[in-house]
This record gives C-alpha cells, sequence and structure tokens, in this order.
C-alpha cells in the first residue's frame, strides 16, 4: 500500500525559524462602523481590554525569540490595530496596501512612510485594491491571493509583477470569511490549514490539487477564527476557541498556543490580523 498522508506528516519534527513582525498598538481601537459581518458598532467595546490582550499577543512573539517592530497608530483609525492589512512583505520588497472601504484609506500613507523610514529600497503602493496580507499570504515559494470580498484579481496579477513570483488567485465566498487569511494559515513551507467551503467549488480543487496534505478546519474552528492564525515553523498561535484545530496541530508536531483576542474579534481580526511579516531578501540583504 502507498505511503498515506497521515504517515509523511504526522509527528514530524519542527523547527521554529526566527520571524520579523510589524505590529501597531490598538491605541484608537474601536468599532466605530461596519465592513464585515463581525463589526456592530452597538455592542460595546473596551478599549482597554483590547490593548492588553494585543499586548499578551505582541510580548509572546518577543518571548519566542522574534523581532517586532511597530508601527505608530494614529487617530481616528481604529482597525489600525490590524497591521496584516497594511502591505504584503516579500523578498525585502514592501507592496503597500490600497483599501477597498474609504474607512481604512489614510492607513496606507503611514505604511508608505514607515517601510520607506526603514530603507526598504522596493516600496510601493498597489494600483488595484489589495489588503496586504489580509488577502496575500506567501507560502514559501508562491503566493496565494484571495479575491471576492476585499483586494481584486487585478491586484493578484499586480502582485506577480512585482514581486516576480507566481500568484495563486482563490475565490472567497462566505462574508464571514473576507480575507484569505480568517480561511487559510501557512504553517510551514508549502503547509496550510485551511476551511474548504470559505471558497468557491474550483478554487477548492486548486487547494486540494496543491496541499494534500493540508490541515482542513471544521465549520466550528473557523467560526471563531482559528484559521487567523500565525506559525514561526513550529509554534503555531490561533484563537484559543478553536480546540480541535489545536489537537489536529498537536499531530503533526506543531505547538499550539491558544490567543484570547476576544476584543479585537468584534472588528473581525484575531492573531493574523494583527501581525505583518517582515520578510527579507534572501540573503538577508533587505534593507531594514
Ligand atoms: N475591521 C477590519 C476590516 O474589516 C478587520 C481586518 C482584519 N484583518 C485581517 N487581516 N483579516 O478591514
Amino acid at each position: 500500500m502507498s505511503q498515506t498522508t497521515d504517515d509523511r506528516v504526522l509527528n514530524r519534527t519542527r523547527t521554529a525559524r526566527r520571524r520579523h513582525y510589524l505590529m501597531c498598538r490598538p491605541a484608537h481601537f474601536d468599532v466605530t462602523y461596519s465592513i464585515n459581518p463581525w463589526m456592530d458598532p452597538a455592542q460595546p467595546t473596551s478599549a482597554n481590554r483590547g490593548l492588553s490582550q494585543w499586548k499578551w499577543l505582541h510580548d509572546l512573539f518577543v518571548d519566542l525569540g522574534h523581532d517586532v517592530e511597530l508601527v505608530e497608530p494614529i487617530p481616528g483609525l481604529p482597525d489600525m490595530v490590524f497591521a496584516a492589512n497594511g502591505a504584503t512583505v516579500v523578498d525585502g520588497k514592501a507592496l503597500v496596501a490600497r483599501f477597498r472601504h474609504q474607512q481604512r484609506t489614510d492607513e496606507s500613507p503611514a505604511y508608505l512612510d514607515w517601510f520607506r523610514r526603514h530603507g526598504y529600497p522596493e516600496v510601493r503602493q498597489a494600483e488595484h485594491t489589495n489588503e496586504g496580507e489580509g488577502d496575500f499570504l506567501f507560502t514559501g515559494t508562491e503566493i496565494l491571493a484571495g479575491s471576492g470580498f476585499r483586494s481584486v484579481v487585478r491586484a493578484h496579477q499586480e502582485a506577480q509583477e512585482f514581486f516576480g513570483r507566481q500568484v495563486v488567485g482563490l475565490t472567497l465566498v462566505d462574508p464571514r470569511f473576507y480575507h484569505l487569511d480568517t480561511a487559510l494559515a501557512v504553517l510551514d513551507d508549502g503547509e496550510v490549514m485551511y476551511y474548504p467551503r470559505a471558497f468557491s467549488p474550483e478554487s477548492r480543487e486548486v487547494l486540494a490539487d496543491r496541499f494534500p496534505d493540508a490541515i482542513l478546519a471544521e465549520e466550528a474552528d473557523a467560526a471563531v477564527f482559528g484559521l487567523n492564525a500565525l506559525s514561526d515553523g513550529l509554534h503555531v498561535i490561533l484563537p484559543k476557541r478553536a480546540v480541535r484545530l489545536a489537537d489536529r496541530l498537536r499531530e503533526r508536531g506543531y505547538e499550539p498556543i491558544g490567543a484570547d483576542l476576544s476584543e479585537l474579534l468584534k472588528a473581525g481580526g484575531s492573531v493574523k490580523c494583527c501581525t505583518l511579516e517582515l520578510r527579507a531578501a534572501p540573503e538577508g540583504e533587505a534593507g531594514h
């Protein structure tokens, strides 16, 4: 009998690789408008709780040995805490977001400025609607790109040209999972977990074909934002309510760490949304 998926992936030895992240302190966090189904401005939010939950995540990254940089929060931009949306950074090149909703458009100049001041040689704002790592996820070789709610298909082509990396387009169909990073997470080079029903039938086929060993999330885990997770190759930080997903990760040799970001979830974001990964040029020569 041929080797099964499980033989190949179960109990694999995992190793953490030191990462470089950009985050934004939720100094002005609130839910004052609604641009996704999770946001209800009538529901009360606690700025202090949001801040302490975010700080827990920030401090965890530092404790795990990662480098964390900060972009200055701007008053009047309550969603700026979701740094993943600010840009996509691969090979030391930064493609800065162009937001779909007017409520977030003023975030882009802050990211442009940040990358310019930190010496990134190739920085530009996307011409087409592009919500950064919310919709563009790097697998180690190629870029998976979502469309359907925020980023547009034209932005996928633009990213392919900018990065010179293959971009694989995926169509999102469930408004609860409006960004790719709410429906799929990259765990290690070429290894992912995702919620199939967030994708169109054609995109499900693309995913099944490319990632036959993927962890498939159940509705219950996806619905608590379990896929809005961040992996360093060993530790996978994910919402703590996604208990089945945590078990599946453990079976594969990962170390899941449960996070409580309930305040930020009121805006439709969690672990991954708060974190933008800064990937240096291959030789480690990226200017930062
Ligand atoms: N309220 C924000 C929005 O709707 C949440 C963004 C979440 N970020 C993410 N990477 N999925 O734009």
